[in-house]
């Protein structure tokens, strides 16, 4: 059999997509050998630090220190504990960047690297603009890059071939790609609209049954739907950072103040004004009248209200519109994502991809995908 093809990575960020993307990596180790791939990964760092094999260029993390890495962190403590294991060098914090950037310039051109981001945060821009650079591969379920400034997005796509950030809209499911392949044959694409946020889809349609918002809000809460602050999912944020990577997707040269963003909120109830409990237990009940009057407003024109981006021309939008019935967004019941995507080859009936759009086992699960789908770039 001919020799293994070897795939490098490091993972930036080990909370619940990056543990998940370690455990599908251990669990696809047969299957990825009949293909004849082995994923190697030499480090892996959170916000605090950073652990790297001790020879990046031949030597790895194997399967059982990848499952301390998960331990440790399931537990709430420190990757610094796992410098006691051997075959790995730790770094701190303010080593961390630097020293992912000096392992980028070694592998890089020599055997390929994989810089994976899996974090939430927005400071790993830096980081994945130079090793771009340095000729590595930069796989991404973190939003926050791609919507920095245009500058940074440039960078960070100026090798198509080395990006692939699937899991950024949508999770799993194949938005990003179903997007480029339409681009690439030159197809014009008029029109993108969609529900891509499983709690504010959810919101939408129980409030559509004639439920108020606020209850549907505080069971949504408690059923583990939306962010410990229910404010960060109602204020539209996570879904314009998606509506503003699909808008560059399609050339738009724009930033998140070029977006029309409704909150499901008023600021008088913002976070800085109102303690979440305070939010849930008064302020959100002042709101039920104002969406049970646009539901019933609706309903008499045969339509129904989604929370959906939508980006047609010059426009791009983020906030509540009216939808008919029978479309695929209004159809469309719970917490799954759905895409309307209207082009030249998909005019009368829209292209359409629906299914679970959140879950750290699909978002990982699009990562994998993301990583084995660049295998031809690596020797
Ligand atoms: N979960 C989903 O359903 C879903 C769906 C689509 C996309 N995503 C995206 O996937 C990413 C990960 O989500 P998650 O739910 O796994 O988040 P999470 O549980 O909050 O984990 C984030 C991880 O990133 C680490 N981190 C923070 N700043 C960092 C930095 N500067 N450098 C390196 N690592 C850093 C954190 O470190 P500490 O452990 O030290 O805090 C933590 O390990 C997010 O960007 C999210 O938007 C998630
Ligand atoms: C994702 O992982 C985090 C951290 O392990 C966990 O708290 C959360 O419940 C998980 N989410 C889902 C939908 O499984």
């Amino acid at each position: 059999m001919a020799a293994m093809k070897n795939i490098p990575l490091i993972l930036m960020g080990c909370g619940g997509v990056g543990r998940q993307l370690l455990q599908h990596i251990v669990s696809c180790r047969s299957l990825h050998a009949k293909l004849g791939i082995h994923l190697r990964v030499v480090g892996v760092c959170d916000s605090k630090s950073l652990v790297v094999a001790s020879d990046v260029l031949s030597k790895e993390l194997n399967d059982n220190f990848l499952s301390e890495v998960c331990r440790v962190k399931v537990d709430g403590s420190s990757l610094l504990t796992l410098g006691g294991l051997g075959e790995c060098q730790v770094f701190k914090n303010s080593e961390l960047k630097e020293k992912v950037i000096g392992v980028a310039s070694v592998m890089g051109k020599s055997t390929g690297l994989a810089v994976v981001d899996c974090s939430a945060s927005s400071e790993t821009v830096g980081v994945l603009t130079r090793v771009v650079d340095l000729g590595c591969c930069i796989v991404l379920a973190n939003k926050k890059p791609l919507t920095s400034t245009m500058e940074d997005y440039y960078k960070l796509v100026s090798h198509p071939r080395r990006i692939r950030h699937e899991s950024t809209v949508g999770a799993g499911l194949p938005v990003i790609s179903s997007l480029n392949r339409i681009l690439l044959s030159g197809d014009p694409i008029h029109r993108i609209i969609g529900s891509l946020s499983g709690t504010l889809g959810y919101v939408m349609s129980e409030v559509e049954d004639g439920k108020p918002l606020s209850q549907v809000v505080r069971a949504a809460k408690s059923l583990g739907y939306t962010e410990p602050d229910p404010r960060d999912d109602l204020s539209g944020m996570d879904v314009a950072r998606k509506a503003l990577i699909l808008a560059r997707l399609l050339g738009k040269q724009i930033n998140m103040d070029n977006i029309r963003i409704e909150s499901l909120y008023p600021e008088e109830m913002g976070p800085n004004v109102m303690s979440v409990e305070d939010f849930l237990s008064t302020g959100i009940l002042l709101l039920d009248n104002d969406i049970q009057e646009r539901v019933r407003k609706a309903s008499l024109n045969g339509n129904v209200l989604r929370y959906v981006c939508m980006i047609e021309g010059s426009r791009c939008e983020v906030g509540i519109q009216e939808l008919p019935k029978n479309s695929a967004l209004g159809r469309l019941r719970g917490s799954d994502n759905v895409l309307e995507i209207f082009s030249r080859c998909y005019s009368e009936q829209p292209l359409v991809i629906q299914g679970a759009g959140a879950g750290n086992d699909t978002t990982a699960a699009g990562v994998l995908a993301d990583i084995l789908d660049i295998q031809d770039l690596f020797p």
